[in-house]
């Protein structure tokens, strides 16, 4: 076929996208598809994903984001759209990991997607960090799977309950909870045990190249600071309980040297992981462990300005020839 010709199906490919305007999608083919002789040329999405409602107030109220149609599945809004020139998918998937792993499987399953883009709230368990500040780690664990010893076993987990008895360490009946690995499934390498999950975009893209000159939001509450910082290549640690008690947090510090707590990224790891899909994992300080005051619009806010560079650097399109 003619370059004149591809050209021409391109343009009603793309008008016959644009003339679907906020209806549901056909389930079976929910990206523009535009078929050559034996090549077809295929819109990659980025899949944007995170947990909450003030989240996707971030995204709707930055104005970048046009809608052009959803899809519904297993309670889940997609939102297929652009974000400035960027064909995207996002989605919120609720809060809790398994939440959050259904969320990103059906993303992966059901749309062409290049990579993932996940950004949300986290707690500094950094004293250094102020609210505000965004952390692109690169390796996240979940640190609430536990295997839970018996008071007085011979094997001791990492965390000793009567260490932390107040006012005067001592024995405790809860004894101890040891750390337990994740089994992380591939499609192309045996099943393997792993505590840490690696973040390869952010170890392998120029990433504080892609963000610098990147100016967030300076304000919360009506005061205002000198610029937040973006931190890169930390360790995060998620689990399904919210971390607000201090000792605790000073303990995945000395423990795992991890800087943030949240209840999401990991799962967003090992389901990427999972299916060899590049991602990112983009975090908000919304509060730090033990400090008083929290600022979720203002992290929120932050985050997605970083997550937007991210978004920008992926391939839009794939030709995919017989
Ligand atoms: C996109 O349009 C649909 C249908 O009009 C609507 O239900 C959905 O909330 C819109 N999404 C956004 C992000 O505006
Ligand atoms: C977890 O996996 C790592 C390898 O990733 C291994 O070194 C470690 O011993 C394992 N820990 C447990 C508790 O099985
Ligand atoms: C934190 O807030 C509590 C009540 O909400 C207050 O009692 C405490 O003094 C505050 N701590 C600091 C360090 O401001």
């Amino acid at each position: 076929m003619s370059r004149i010709n591809l050209a021409v199906l391109l343009v009603v490919g793309l008008l016959l996208v644009t003339a679907k305007q906020s209806m549901q999608m056909s389930l079976r083919n929910p990206t523009a598809e535009i078929e050559t002789s034996n090549c077809k040329l295929t819109v990659l999405r980025v899949g944007l994903v995170f947990t909450s409602d003030r989240n996707e107030k971030a995204v709707i109220d930055s104005g970048l984001f046009t809608n052009i149609s959803y899809v519904d599945i297993a309670g889940r809004r997609f939102h297929v759209g652009t974000l400035k020139n960027t064909p995207i998918v996002y989605v919120k998937t609720g809060t809790q990991t398994v939440n959050v792993a259904t969320a990103v499987q059906i993303l992966l399953l059901k749309f062409h997607i290049s990579g993932i883009v996940f950004f949300g709230n986290a707690g500094s368990l950094d004293k250094t960090y102020v609210p505000g500040t965004v952390v692109v780690p690169d390796a996240v664990a979940f640190t609430g799977v536990w295997k839970w010893e018996k008071f007085e076993a011979e094997n001791k987990g990492q965390l000793a309950f009567g260490h932390y008895n107040y006012p005067v360490n001592g024995e405790n009946l809860l004894g101890t909870a040891a750390y337990e690995n994740i089994t992380l499934y591939s499609p192309s390498e045996e099943p393997k045990e792993v505590f840490w999950l690696p973040i390869t975009l952010t170890k392998e893209a120029a990433t504080e190249e892609l963000t610098k000159g990147l100016k967030l939001k300076e304000c919360h509450s009506g005061r205002c600071q000198a610029e937040f910082e973006i931190i890169y290549g930390s360790k995060a640690s998620t689990s399904d309980f919210y971390v607000k008690n201090e000792a605790y947090g000073d303990f995945l510090v000395k423990e795992f040297d991890a800087s943030t707590a949240d209840s999401a990224s990991a799962a967003v790891a090992l389901t990427a992981l999972s299916n060899e899909k590049p991602f990112v994992v983009i975090q908000g300080v919304s509060n730090v462990v033990g400090v008083n005051g929290s600022y979720p619009e203002l992290a929120s806010h932050n985050a997605f300005l970083v997550a937007t560079t991210f978004i920008k650097s992926f391939p839009t399109q794939r030709l995919a020839c017989e």
